[in-house]
Parts: structure tokens; C-alpha cells; sequence
């Protein structure tokens, strides 16, 4: 009975040296990521996942971006709703690349690149959808403008552009934190 206790106990013992490990590598990850984007991986609540896609308002043969795409929520979420676009996602982070790579396995018109995105080309985009900081989308809409050569819109969570006048802003319905409060949409 002795050997059994102390065989559970090491067990244990090992499963919870493990957990803090893996814990250690995510927060070390995520400060490494909020240190060369700027932008940590924050995924926008779920609670606001439906709203996001109805207000991109895609047809059938969008191209929506998520710049930043975290473990690629938004892009599933829009695919599942609309089943003809094709949805991208780039994402600079390894591990929410490897979340949104693992996600996104079975859907054949989602693509996730490991990129920086003022570094990718973009010219096939009709929508873009960004959780990023203010600063970020400002310097984005003129690179989005230069690629695509026609009017996008542009759907940005809780951020909003210093130097764009969005055409619509859309409270979202959202208990959640203080995250997903509110789309700022811009068309560019
Ligand atoms: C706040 S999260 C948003 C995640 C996702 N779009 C969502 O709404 O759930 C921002 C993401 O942008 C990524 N990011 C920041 N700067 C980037 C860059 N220059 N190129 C690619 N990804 C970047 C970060 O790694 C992070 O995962």
C-alpha cells in the first residue's frame, strides 16, 4: 500500500512540476511577444465573436485578414458563418501561431502565416479585421490602402485610429471584462 501512495505521489508530484514549467514557457512566451509586437496576445472574448463577423458583413467571395491573428478565433468563427470566403491570418508570435495553426487544421480556406504584417503582402484583402493598439492601425490603414487599391473596410476591436474617422462605431453586447466593448469600422 506504502508503494502505491508513493508511486501517486510522485505522480503527482511530476504532473504539477510539469504544469509549472509549461506555465513558466507561456508567461515568458507572452512577455517576450508584448515586448517585440507591442501587441500582446489578448484573444477578443467569445461572447463577441458573432457580432465581429455580422458587422465585417462579408459575401461570398471576401478575403478577410485578421493582422494579429492570435489562435485564429475570428477567422474560424467567420468561416463557419460564411463557407465561401477565404479567411488569413497573420500571426508574428510562435505559440498563438501554433494555437491558430492547430485550430484552424481542418478548415481548408483558412491560412495562417507566421509573419510580421507590415512586412506581408496584402493586395488580395477586401476585409481586415485588427485587436491592436491605436498606433498600430494608424500606421496599417495607409499600408492597407497601398496594397489592396480599392476601398476595404476595416472592423477594429476596442482601438481606435487617431487619424481615421471611423464610418460606423458598434457597442457590443459584452459582459465580459473590460474587453470586446466596442467595433470601430472604417472604410479605407
Ligand atoms: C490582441 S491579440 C489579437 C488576437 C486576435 N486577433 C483576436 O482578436 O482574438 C494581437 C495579436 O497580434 C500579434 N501581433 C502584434 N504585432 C504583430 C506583427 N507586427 N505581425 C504579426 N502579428 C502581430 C500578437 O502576437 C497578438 O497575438
Amino acid at each position: 500500500m506504502y508503494i502505491i501512495y508513493m508511486i501517486l505521489y510522485t505522480i503527482l508530484l511530476l504532473l504539477s512540476l510539469l504544469f509549472s514549467i509549461l506555465f513558466i514557457i507561456f508567461m515568458a512566451l507572452q512577455i517576450i511577444a508584448a515586448f517585440s509586437t507591442h501587441a500582446p496576445f489578448v484573444p477578443v472574448p467569445d461572447e463577441v465573436l458573432e457580432q465581429i463577423v455580422a458587422s465585417l458583413k462579408l459575401s461570398h467571395n471576401s478575403v478577410l485578414y485578421d493582422l494579429g491573428c492570435g489562435n485564429g478565433k475570428v477567422l474560424v468563427e467567420a468561416v463557419l458563418t460564411h463557407p465561401q470566403i477565404k479567411a488569413v491570418g497573420i500571426e508574428r508570435a510562435f505559440f498563438p501561431y501554433l494555437l491558430a495553426k492547430l485550430r484552424t487544421r481542418n478548415f481548408q480556406n483558412i491560412t495562417i502565416k507566421r509573419a510580421n504584417f507590415f512586412e506581408t503582402d496584402m493586395s488580395e484583402a477586401t476585409h481586415f479585421f485588427t485587436y491592436l493598439y491605436p498606433g498600430l492601425l494608424r500606421k496599417l490603414i495607409p499600408i492597407m490602402q497601398d496594397h489592396t487599391k480599392k476601398e476595404v473596410r476595416v472592423v477594429s476591436c476596442d482601438f481606435e485610429s487617431e487619424e481615421h474617422t471611423p464610418v460606423e462605431i458598434v457597442e457590443l453586447d459584452n459582459e465580459y471584462l473590460n474587453l470586446g466593448k466596442r467595433l470601430y469600422i472604417y472604410h479605407v
